[in-house]
């Protein structure tokens, strides 16, 4: 029914426009069906049918695809952009009121028809959209690379991130949008986002920004290295490496990729301080009473004072429930954040330079807590313009910035407010995530570019159809499709969602996948690395570290020694 009304409106549209344009198309069929199909020199079809200033159908004569960018005259006079969103490919041979008629030649009646989406009218001045609709009969042409970067906006960046998909344009937004309108990028577990997120840091760092890493998985201490996998002659692209700190919140001796431990100032804590970087469910409220009480009284002696003295007062209470506190304080003394020289916030944010918090082994909610204090201290500083502007970036943020009813963290609130006023003060905000539906709504919003990869789960796709304006089916079913490495950048700067071939990376890529199941290559025989990649599997896999036991202080002989409470801290080495 759908064809065979397609094909009247073809034919009745075509004999009403004589025009100049010669038939060069055999599968149209046109000289047996006695109309003349006629079609411009180097065009890829002809416009059918009733169109409007938003969309048309074109007849093809030559190869397009979904995706394809087109041009056609609007109202005779402007080039308009469009976007062929869907083809569809019919013959009315085979039409279902047709498939009694065993005389005809079946395979002549074919035809394929492109719906195209107009994006806009942007040649010299600003987009706009086309006030009339296109002419039928008139030819569609494939759009060239100046119309399409300038139409779609892609003109007015300088941070190359890859090529527009199927084509040679290159992709370059704009870094000042980026960083101080905050960015996002969403997909599921292995789709590409670290290393897209990389590629945009690596700009950014080309561009002298500075950078705060929040990275769980001490992914990107490979950035001090250059990236000997890639096409690098296609993309135009060369390696090197960058300049990256990493900092451990934890021992230097756990962590081999660690440069420098990572320290807060760990003298005259007050209790709000304190009671931030104790897990809030272990200590009840009788608890952080008893800590309040014991800095009071070491404040009315004292004016400089420890962990170890706030730890020392708190066992002098004679409160029955102070050893699940003790227990707390000594876990975060063996840690060793609070000892030692304080890492100034100024080191952290440096121009051209990312400093990079490698939270491998830092239990969830301590790495929550960690966050929360950092964060907040690099804000009041960049407040008080004491330290240079840049960009935070936050990996897996689905732990720091649960959304409501999918957990809870210390670092909410703190990332919050960064999403929501850091661009006042030059600071930043990046968003990486594996769970769209998972990531606070309120600082999703907040990221002017978006970038998609593949996402399949339905609950993510709702999240992100919620936060992305325009959001249509067809867009929704292209994110299930995307391919690794693939990303949809959406953005206020990008007139319209735009699918790039990420390029590949300048610096070594550290998120590489674990081998878990391993081919043995001859049998009886284990294969090259099968240990080193066992210990890296079981190490993935490890049991997470039991909490200290609360109610009772453990007799001094049991004592955990201060390895032992850091193993429980931290948990195995990783591999
Ligand atoms: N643009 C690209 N070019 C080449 N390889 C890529 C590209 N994007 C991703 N990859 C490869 O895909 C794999 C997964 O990428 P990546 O680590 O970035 O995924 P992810 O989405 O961050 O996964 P996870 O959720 O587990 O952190 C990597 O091994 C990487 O080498
Ligand atoms: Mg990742």
């Amino acid at each position: 029914m759908h064809i065979s009304i397609k094909l009247a409106v073809f034919e009745l549209a075509y004999p009403l426009r004589p025009n100049p344009f010669i038939c060069d198309d055999i599968n149209n069929d046109c000289s047996k069906r006695g109309i003349k199909i006629i079609t411009a020199k180097g065009s890829v079809g002809t416009i059918v049918g009733e169109t409007n200033p938003l969309s048309f159908k074109f007849l093809i004569n030559k190869e397009v695809g979904r995706g394809t960018y087109i041009k056609a005259k609007a109202d005779g006079r402007e080039w308009t952009l469009a976007q062929v969103d869907d083809i569809k490919r019919s013959n009315s041979a085979y039409s279902v009121s047709q498939l009694n008629d065993a005389a005809r030649n079946y395979d002549s009646r074919e035809m394929m028809i492109a719906e195209a989406r107009v994006i806009g009218v942007g040649g010299a001045g600003k987009l706009h959209l086309p006030t009339s609709p296109a002419r039928p009969g008139d030819p569609v042409f494939i759009a060239d690379e100046k119309l399409i970067k300038a139409t779609l906006g892609l003109a007015k960046g300088d941070m190359y991130v890859g090529m527009l998909r199927g084509y040679d344009i290159r992709v370059e937004l704009d870094a000042n949008t980026l960083v101080q309108k905050h960015c996002s990028v969403l997909a599921k577990t292995g789709s590409g986002k670290s290393y897209t997120a990389a590629v945009i840091l690596e700009e950014l760092l080309e561009r002298k920004v500075a950078l705060l890493i929040i990275d769980p998985h001490g992914e990107y201490a490979s950035m001090k290295e250059s990236n000997s996998v890639g096409d690098f002659s296609r993309y135009r692209v060369k390696p090197r490496g960058y300049d990256v700190t990493v900092y451990t919140p934890g021992e230097m001796a756990m962590n081999p990729r660690a440069d420098r431990p990572f320290r807060f100032n760990g003298l005259n804590l007050s209790a709000r301080e304190v009671s931030r970087m104790i897990p809030h469910e272990s200590a009840s409220s009788g608890q952080l009473g008893l800590l309040y009480e014991a800095i009071a009284a070491i404040r009315s002696e004292t004016d400089s004072y420890t962990l170890e003295d706030i730890i020392e007062q708190v066992v002098r209470s004679n409160s029955k429930s102070k050893w699940n506190l003790v227990g707390q304080l000594e876990s975060l003394l063996d840690l060793g954040l609070f000892s030692g020289t304080e890492t100034p916030a100024e080191e952290l944010l440096r121009p051209g330079r990312a400093a990079v918090i490698d939270m491998t082994g830092i239990l969830p909610e301590l790495q929550a807590m960690i966050v929360s204090r950092l964060l907040t201290d690099i804000f009041e500083a960049r407040k008080r313009r004491l330290i240079s502007p840049g960009m935070v970036v936050v990996e897996e943020a689905h732990n720091y910035i649960p959304e409501r009813g999918t957990g809870t963290a210390a670092s909410t609130n703190i990332v919050r407010t960064i999403a929501a006023e850091g661009r006042k003060f030059g600071l930043g905000l990046m968003v990486i995530s594996q769970r769209p539906a998972r990531v606070d709504k309120n600082v999703i919003s907040q990221c002017n570019t978006q970038i998609i990869m593949r996402v399949t789960n339905p609950n993510d796709l709702k999240a992100l159809s919620k936060g992305l304006e325009g959001m249509t089916t067809e867009l929704e079913e292209e994110i299930k499709r995307l391919p690794a490495g693939v990303a949809m950048v959406v953005s206020n700067e990008i007139e319209r969602p735009i699918t790039v071939n990420v390029r590949p990376r300048k610096s070594r890529h550290g998120g590489v996948s674990t081998q878990i199941v391993i081919k043995e290559k001859a049998a009886g025989k284990p294969a090259p690395g099968r240990m080193a990649t066992e210990r890296a599997v079981m190490s993935k896999t490890r049991a997470a570290p039991a909490k200290v036991p609360g109610g009772h202080r453990p007799p001094a002989a049991e004592k955990k020694s201060a390895a032992s409470l850091l193993k429980k801290v931290f948990g195995a080495r990783r591999a």
